[in-house]
């Protein structure tokens, strides 16, 4: 809570082309907190050096994060857009919380189970704590909603976890933040493999769309997209390559499920891939025009990021004084 207002905070990796699973499940619902909340967006590029990025793509990328949300309709003056390296309290929050961490803890992480067979050759210190600098994100701004993927849900309990036994060290320190698991909780799935999730860093790329693919693109991966060999579009556990496609539909349209059934009743799947692809390509469409015009401008989001990092610091230095203070910390 600040000045009466309750905190929404979240935070979107700038490594890898957004899909429209990061849209859908999360950006899109972004500018809805604005009214209610005051709102924290944060391009989390020290999260993503917990695998190896190009040092040109990453730089790239944070750009184009803060683009996109701001294309995605968050309005920089309303809200707090800044990159997660440009407040160093992050850094230093995450150290302290990790004394506060538990190995056992960290090991139970399912993104951190899936993470560490996905690179294997890599299993750093940094994506074992990855979820402690997730918990300083959001306990410096004294968060008390977190807007995020069902993926991200357990993080968000962890960091709940790791607020609640610092509390009872030292009392009334962190506010105990509250996950929302934005959209249905339906997470978007590959195209190529409905059973999994839709992901940026796939290496089948067939399956994932992102936020920036041109029309024929999208068309294309949707006419490809995985289905079964049964003829009718109808949302059934047994059907998730169907399922997907409806949920995408109606994410796009804001067409309900039977309402989706009762419109392709008789209509074949090649001619619905098509029709979802259609929805996809012009809902992104005023996204990737504005987009355009933010990146090819970069002094202005230069000066954004500033203005951003300026604001969150602000924030950032209340709580973590206070932090340092209840620790026993000297200051000179
Ligand atoms: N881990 C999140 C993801 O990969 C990104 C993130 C970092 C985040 N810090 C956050 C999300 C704080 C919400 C709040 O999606």
């Amino acid at each position: 809570m600040f000045n009466d207002r309750k905190v929404s905070y979240s935070g979107v990796q700038p490594s890898g082309n957004l899909t429209i699973g990061n849209y859908l499940g999360a950006i899109r619902n972004f500018k809805t907190y604005s009214d209610r909340y005051k709102c924290f967006y944060c391009v989390v590029d020290m999260h993503a050096i917990t695998v190896r990025q190009v040092p040109a793509e990453l730089r790239r990328r944070t750009y184009e994060t803060l683009a996109l949300y701001i294309a995605c309709g968050l309005d920089p003056e309303i809200n707090t857009l800044y990159v997660q390296s440009h407040v160093h309290e992050h850094a230093e929050l995450a150290w302290i919380l990790n004394c506060f961490t538990m190995f056992g803890e960290l090991s139970r992480m399912t993104q951190f189970k899936d993470k560490s067979a996905r690179h294997a050759d890599n299993v750093n210190a940094g994506l074992f704590t990855y979820p402690v600098l997730m918990a300083s994100d959001i306990l410096l701004y004294q968060t008390d909603v977190v807007p995020v993927g069902i993926d991200q849900k357990q993080h968000v309990e962890l960091t709940r976890d790791i607020a609640t036994r610092f509390n009872q060290l030292y009392p009334d320190t962190f506010t105990i933040p509250e996950p929302i698991v934005v959209s249905t909780g339906k997470k978007i799935m590959s195209l190529a493999d409905p059973l999994k999730k839709m992901s940026k860093s796939d290496e089948n790329l067939n399956g994932v769309v992102f936020i920036l693919d041109d029309k024929d693109t999208i068309i294309r991966k949707f006419k490809r997209a995985v289905t079964d060999s049964d003829t009718e579009i109808r949302d059934a556990e047994e059907k998730p390559g169907i399922r997907n496609l409806i949920n995408i539909y109606s994410c796009f349209t804001g067409k309900t499920v039977p309402e989706i059934e009762q419109e392709f009743k008789g209509v074949g799947y090649g001619d619905f891939k098509i029709a979802v692809g259609e929805a996809c390509a012009a809902g992104l469409e005023p996204i990737q025009t504005r987009f355009k015009e933010l990146v090819a401008d970069k002094a202005y989001l230069e000066a954004q990021m500033k203005k951003g990092a300026e604001e969150a610091a602000w924030y950032a230095r209340r709580t973590l004084g206070k932090v340092r203070k209840k620790l026993g910390f000297t200051q000179v």
